[in-house]
């Protein structure tokens, strides 16, 4: 099996969708910024306020280097901005998953933990530049998955199913 690599914009369930994976699938689950936070043994948010968003990029690219020389069979979820790794398509097959920028935010402020969800994530603090940003990324996303789900009022389940579906045409 070869690496499965979810990218997407903050907040459209990557974790979630990763989870369903591993419940029904053989893969294991890793995530860049639970690897980067247990590094540093601090949040993102932390690390962002103390070192600046440059730094964490400089973190991101260690883990890309380390992933594509030492994890195989594995489901590994992506900071949204991890895409823009060089070798992100030797890591693994890519998945996109994708949703308008408006259904992103109505699905984050109506969880639960919407209070937590938001200040934990630096680039969501104001959402007219979350949006430029998103504007920005999403061609660049499009233009390196090999898959893309639309994951706009779907479950984390049903997006599960359509991922190893479509995933079994790469392994
Ligand atoms: C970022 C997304 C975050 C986290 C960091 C930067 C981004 O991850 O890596 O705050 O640049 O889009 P999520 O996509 O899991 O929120």
């Amino acid at each position: 099996m070869k690496n499965i690599v979810l990218i997407g914009f903050m907040g459209v369930g990557k974790g979630s969708v990763a989870r369903e994976v591993s419940k029904h699938s053989e893969y294991i689950a890793i995530d860049t910024d639970d690897l980067i936070e247990s590094m540093e043994n601090r949040k993102i948010k932390e690390i962002f306020a103390e070192d600046g968003e440059k730094y964490f990029r400089k973190l991101e690219k260690n883990i890309a280097k380390w992933l594509q020389k030492s994890v195989q069979n594995t489901l590994i979820s992506t900071g949204g901005g991890f895409y823009k790794q060089e070798n992100l398509k030797k890591i693994g097959t890519i998945v996109l998953l994708d949703s308008p920028f408006d259904a992103i935010i109505t699905r984050i402020k109506e969880h639960p933990n919407a209070a937590k969800k938001l200040k934990k994530r630096p680039l969501l603090a104001d959402l007219k530049a979350a949006k430029k940003l998103y504007d920005a990324r999403r061609p660049e996303y499009l233009e390196l998955a090999d898959i893309v789900i639309d994951v706009t009022d779907k479950s984390a389940k049903e997006c599960s199913k359509e991922l190893l579906k479509k995933v079994k045409k790469y392994v």
